[in-house]
């Protein structure tokens, strides 16, 4: 009983301790991350259909991403508007902060089982989960791609496909070796999953 009590004050002390600095930090991260927000969403559902979903991504890939449309390497009005603002720290703190969100479900379509079974037999081709990993969850500075917006997998596919998106070689070089078909089954699949 004893050793309970004074385990509850204990740790009633020692989440004091840690809520109020962390709550001072939270308000600078929270201010940056609201202009986000008006389009990758309050609870992490994206605005419009386009918009990619940024909670609960990887944080290394969060940030190649800021720091490619900061330098222009990665091309998008919106992207290269907003990130030309962030300093390096603001990107490396907005990328801890939205990859530590929970990923949202946007409750999109399975699969057909036709284009399960393409996607099944394009990735044992290509060995898309060699990099993006089993659940296609990613690692590191490779993105996760299970449950993202179907219509941005698919815009951003053609993208690398037509060079159009041209802040990585290796996936302009898969999306163009990879039939337009089998990309197509492979974001149907991806969005279900
Ligand atoms: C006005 C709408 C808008 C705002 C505000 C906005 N974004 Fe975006 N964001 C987009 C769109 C649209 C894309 C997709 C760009 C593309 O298709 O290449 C995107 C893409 C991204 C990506 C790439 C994700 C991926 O999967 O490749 C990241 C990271 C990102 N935004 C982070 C942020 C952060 C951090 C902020 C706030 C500082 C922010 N965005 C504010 C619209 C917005
Ligand atoms: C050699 C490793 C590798 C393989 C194999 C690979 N990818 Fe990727 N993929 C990456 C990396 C790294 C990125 C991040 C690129 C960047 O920094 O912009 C990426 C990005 C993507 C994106 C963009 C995600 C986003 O949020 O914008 C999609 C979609 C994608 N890959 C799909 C696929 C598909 C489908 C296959 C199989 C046909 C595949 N990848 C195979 C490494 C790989």
């Amino acid at each position: 009983m004893t050793v309970r009590r004074l385990g509850t004050c204990l740790s009633a002390a020692l989440l004091v301790s840690a809520v109020l600095p962390v709550s001072v930090r939270a308000d600078t991260i929270d201010e940056k991350a609201a202009v986000c927000s008006s389009c990758h969403g309050e609870k992490g559902v994206p605005t419009e259909k386009n918009i990619p979903i940024i909670w609960g991504q990887q944080e290394g890939y969060l940030y190649l991403q800021l720091r490619d449309f900061k330098k222009g390497a990665r091309k998008n009005e919106i992207m290269n508007g907003i990130a030309e603002s962030l300093e390096k720290d603001d990107m490396k703190e907005l990328a801890a902060y939205f990859a530590a969100k929970s990923w949202p479900n946007l409750d999109q379509a399975s699969a057909s089982d036709a284009d399960v079974a393409a996607a099944k037999t394009a990735n044992s081709a290509v060995g898309c989960s060699a990099c993006h990993l089993d659940h296609f969850q990613g690692t590191g500075t490779v993105p996760r791609l299970s449950g993202q917006s179907h219509e941005y997998l698919t815009k951003t596919l053609a993208e690398f496909r037509s060079g159009e998106r041209a802040n990585n070689p290796g996936m302009t070089s898969l999306a163009q070796a990879t039939p337009e078909p089998d990309l197509k089954a492979m974001e149907a699949y991806l969005a279900g999953l």
